[in-house]
């Protein structure tokens, strides 16, 4: 096994495949583009954990992803993909930048889910783009962009209910694609707390609610209790444990 890329939350490493990578999810934690820096013991554990399982089950639902296999709790195997420098967010109820940007109040359910595009750039500090920026830059054809835009939102309305059979609210979250040598777009990277809000239903609190990465942001204490929960709450609504 070559290290072929470490990023912020986790290595990828060749295998003796050509067409399959093996990803080793890291406790490291950052925010703020890497300003804040920590570690969350047990969250490489975690996230692989629940990222597999919702992987798992969004391919039960027909929507294609990078996800092959976990062969150890905090290892996912993957199909190589060429990564969409493009993430894609999409809203739900306003939060984190989109109540910065826009004034809007945190916690204001959005009238529709908002799709939202930014550049996979961190040295830029990945802004926001526009569609015609999208065309500009050649980071996607308009075909590809409309695909993005559908499979984001069958995303959304699948997790939103299966977060919601939890007990959870999904607020808002983060996607990546990958292009397979044959061009299909795949669902990659994770999903996990540090790349969704995810609030509890069980309590009322603003601050006991977070379950998400929003802990660590914002020093809301009890990180791995949060990481935790919300695994054990997936895994349990998806019958693995
Ligand atoms: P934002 O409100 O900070 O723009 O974040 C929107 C969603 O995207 C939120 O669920 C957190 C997730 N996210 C990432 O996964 N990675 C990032 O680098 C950022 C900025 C947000
Ligand atoms: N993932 C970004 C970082 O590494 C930003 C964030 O999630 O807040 O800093």
């Amino acid at each position: 096994m070559k290290k072929l890329y470490e990023g912020k939350a986790k290595i990828i490493y060749t295998t003796d495949h050509p067409e399959i990578l093996l990803t080793q999810f890291k406790d490291d934690v950052t925010a703020f583009n890497s300003l804040k820096r920590g570690i969350i013991p047990g969250k490489g554990e975690i996230n692989c954990q629940i990222s597999s399982a919702l992987f798992k089950w969004l391919e039960s639902k027909d929507i294609a992803t990078h996800f092959i296999d976990q062969p150890a709790h905090s290892q996912m195997r993957i199909r190589a993909v060429k990564i969409v420098p493009i993430e894609v967010v999409v809203r739900n109820i306003a939060a984190g930048s989109l109540c910065r940007q826009t004034g809007l109040i945190e916690g204001k359910i959005l009238p529709f889910p908002l799709v939202e595009f930014y550049l996979k750039n961190d040295e830029l500090g990945d802004p926001l783009l526009t569609s015609d920026r999208l065309l500009l830059l050649e980071l996607a054809s308009q075909k590809q962009v409309e695909q993005l835009q559908s499979i984001a939102l069958k995303i959304n309305q699948y997790l939103t209910e299966f977060f919601a059979s939890c007990q959870i609210t999904l607020v808002d979250f983060k996607l990546e694609f990958g292009l397979d040598p044959q061009e299909n777009l795949l669902l990659a990277d994770e999903i996990s707390p540090d790349t969704c809000r995810l609030w509890d239903q069980q309590t009322k609190s603003l601050r006991d609610r977070v379950l998400d990465k929003d802990r660590f942001r914002h020093d809301l204490g009890k990180v791995e209790a949060a990481y935790q929960q919300v695994r054990q709450r997936v895994l349990e609504k998806l019958g693995i444990r």
